[in-house]
């Protein structure tokens, strides 16, 4: 008979778990048989021990079937997912899923809100008047055969383990770990039923990993994972020191996906998403090589089959696909404000993570799970790292309904920006990828 207070006592030595220990611990603490107090322990052994690539694999597992796991089989064709690691203005998953999908490429897709200083892709989409971000199950399966795309919230019976784990992680200190990183993305990744995975794993201030290093043993270890229950893997280690694009807040960045699928996006966003959609084609089959996928990627792009392909999502979800030409269906802010250049030199630095406070200020983001959010609210960088910038030009400026919010989130944000004399270099995107 397993014990719980051995399995803590076990790792606390440093010595590895099996699976068998494991499972008793992930199925004892979702039927509440294994106490918060007891979880907390071992979470806190783990963090100062770590788990090994088996460990981490059994881990993921026992989580993975903590719950319900989506059958895609119904669905012809290689299906892919996509998963980015969390950001500040990552609007990618609204640009990624409909260019892959005119390529060919059946995306079934489970998104996530937003929470503190990161957004969700949920989130953004429910900008879109009545757009379904719930769909039945065969629904969403059908659609993806008919239309090639869906996105849905995660459904609330996927990785239980996860979720609790989760809780109470972010209480104990206890969420910046390798191996609890990893399992509990792929745990859900691959509950989520597709047949290859690639892993946006960002790096710089505004993401988990600060480091390229961290970031690389973060990556590696997803994509150890993904081998070992035999999906194609692969991960792109890419740029999140300054926001992603121009736009931070919900419909912001959706209006800035579509200007991006119509050709007229910031360069940073435009080259993520031609590489990522790229990796998705290539892993799908579509392609023999990752840079034949990136060809037939900016193929779909400017011969404007992938706007077509969101519209045709989005009217299948519910929404007003009638966004896509006019901006003003979308909520739009009462208010505005324009944050000024106090010097004039080169943008050295936006620091992504107060930007993405600043942007949680202005009413877009949530601090707590039951938060409501304004989705007409965030921030647009008019310049970017790297961009001259004058005396008295507008660096960012600010939307939203409550002014009062507005001049908290510019008073945050203004803490963001870094102008230098010298000349600054633009910072590389994709810093590496892994697992091809
Ligand atoms: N995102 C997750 O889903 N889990 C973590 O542990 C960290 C980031």
């Amino acid at each position: 008979m397993l014990n719980m207070s051995e399995i803590i006592y076990k790792k606390r030595e440093g010595m590895a778990l099996t699976a068998e220990e494991i499972k008793f611990f992930i199925s004892g603490y979702v039927d509440g048989s294994i106490p918060d107090y007891q979880a907390a322990a071992l979470l806190m052994a783990i963090f100062f021990k770590g788990l090994n690539r088996e460990e981490t694999f059994q881990l993921t597992e026992a989580m993975r079937y903590s719950g319900d796991t989506i059958d895609l089989s119904t669905i012809k064709g290689v299906k892919v997912d996509k998963h980015s690691t969390g950001g500040v203005g990552d609007k990618t998953t609204l640009i990624v899923a409909p260019i892959a999908a005119a390529a060919g490429i059946p995306i079934a897709k489970m998104s996530g809100r937003g929470l503190g200083f990161t957004g969700g892709t949920v989130d953004k989409m429910e900008s879109i008047p009545n757009f379904r971000t719930s769909l039945e199950p065969e629904e969403f399966l059908n659609q993806v055969n008919k239309v090639g795309m869906a996105v849905i919230g995660q459904t609330a019976h996927i990785t239980p383990a996860d979720k609790k784990i989760y809780a109470l992680r972010d209480v104990t200190q206890t969420v910046d770990n390798f191996g609890l990183i990893a399992s509990s993305i792929m745990s859900k990744k691959l509950a989520a039923g597709s047949d290859a995975i690639v892993l946006d794993v960002k790096v710089g201030d505004g993401a988990f990993m600060e480091n390229l290093e961290n970031a690389q043993i973060l990556a590696n270890l997803m994509v150890d994972i993904g081998t070992d229950a035999g999906r194609r893997t692969v991960a792109a280690i890419t740029e999140m020191g300054q926001p992603l694009g121009k736009a931070v807040g919900n419909a912001l960045e959706v209006i800035e996906a579509i200007e991006t699928l119509k050709g007229n996006g910031p360069e940073d966003i435009t080259e993520l998403a031609i590489q990522l959609s790229g990796l998705m084609i290539y892993l799908g089959g579509k392609a023999d090589s990752h840079e034949k996928g990136i060809e037939i990627a900016k193929d779909v792009l400017t011969s404007g089959k992938a706007l077509e392909k969101l519209k045709s999502f989005i009217k299948a979800q519910g929404g007003d696909e009638k966004v896509v030409e006019d901006y003003s269906i979308f909520p739009t802010a009462k208010h505005n404000l324009k944050l000024l250049a106090e010097e004039t030199g080169y943008v050295a630095q936006i620091q992504a993570k107060t930007i993405g406070l600043a942007s949680q200020h202005t009413g877009a983001g949530r601090a707590t799970k039951e938060a409501e959010i304004d989705l007409s609210a965030g921030i647009y960088l008019h310049k970017k790292v790297g961009d001259f910038v004058k005396e008295g030009e507008v660096l960012a400026e600010f939307f939203g309904n409550d002014m009062a919010k507005l001049e908290n989130g510019m008073k945050e944000a203004r803490k963001a920006f870094t102008i230098v004399k010298e000349e600054v270099e633009r910072p590389v995107l994709i810093k590496k990828i892994i697992g091809l």
